[in-house]
């Protein structure tokens, strides 16, 4: 891949990459189809990062479709899929990590110590492998945005970053290749995580500027849901993820974040409050 990627590179292509770990759905697909459009050589990787895994998650049981991920790809004009082992990223001895200080601090990497660890580690090695000019991600892993970016500026790493808007099933609900985990009941009940951001978002575009006051009504949404347990419900600023004490429309941009489980499922959403949901 290495080799294949530096020759694309000396001849002049313009890299275009979209990390995943396949079972691809519509949000992956929004990445390639952008992807498409701002590469020559368009290139997928998909590998389930074991080092971003707690050892209580679900790394074994992580759902994949290879095949049907390869029809994808070919049907969306990836030019080169990169399918690594773990053996191949992590051989015998390897010792070095990459950790990004500040942006990985609350919200997700509350709850799952070492998780961003993991994927900064391994997206910083695909840049190495792939030296992508431009790499795609999805805004609906809103914190894993964020800490990538702030890597790839803190060590200088030659690669465009560019965030894609979250793509949702016709109900609402964020896609996941984790929704398959969840009960038809689950299912159901999963559509208060949207309805929360479209409930919140509606009180800014009203004229509710208070953070609590959103918190206690996006949390008392959720809540109403008997097998919700929430995991985070937070007001952030979007550029630093700092906690907001006030809604300032002139000023930062404000996005509520929910971590909510479903059973063993821990689903993720988030929406810019200024925005209409
Ligand atoms: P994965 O969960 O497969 O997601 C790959 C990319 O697809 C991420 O950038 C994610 O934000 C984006 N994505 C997922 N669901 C989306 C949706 N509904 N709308 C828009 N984009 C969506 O995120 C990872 O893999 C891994 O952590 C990885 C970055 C590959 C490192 O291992």
């Amino acid at each position: 891949m290495q080799q294949r990627c530096l020759a694309a590179r000396r001849a002049g292509q313009t890299i275009a990459f979209v990390p995943t770990m396949g079972y691809l759905h519509e949000g992956h697909l929004s990445l390639l189809r952008s992807g498409r459009e701002r590469g020559e050589l368009l290139i997928l990787s998909i590998f389930v990062n074991p080092t971003q895994f707690g050892p209580n998650e679900d790394l074994a049981s992580y759902p994949r479709d290879l095949e049907r991920d390869l029809a994808v790809a070919a049907e969306a004009g990836v030019d080169l899929v990169f399918l690594p082992t773990p053996e191949i990223m992590y051989p015998p001895h390897y010792a070095t990590y990459v950790t990004v200080e500040g942006v990985t601090e609350g919200l997700c990497g509350a709850n799952r110590p070492g998780h961003f660890r993991g994927v900064t580690t391994v997206v910083c090695k695909l840049f190495n492998i792939v030296q992508p000019d431009v790499a795609l991600f999805g805004q609906k892993d809103f914190q894993q945005l964020a800490v990538i970016r702030r890597m790839t500026s803190d060590l200088n790493l030659p690669v465009e970053i560019v965030g894609l808007p979250i793509i949702r099933e016709a109900d609402g609900l964020a896609m996941s290749s984790r929704n398959v985990y969840l009960s038809a009941r689950e299912r159901q009940q999963a559509l208060a995580l949207s309805d929360a951001l479209h409930l919140a978002s509606t009180a800014v575009q009203q004229g509710e500027m208070n953070v609590q006051a959103l918190l206690a009504l996006a949390t008392r949404r959720i809540e109403q849901e008997p097998l919700a347990v929430i995991d985070y419900i937070e007001i952030r600023d979007a550029l630093t993820l700092q906690p907001l004490q006030k809604i300032d429309q002139a000023g930062a941009e404000a996005v509520l974040l929910l971590a909510v489980k479903f059973g063993k499922t821990r689903l993720l959403d988030n929406h810019y409050l200024t925005q209409p949901f």
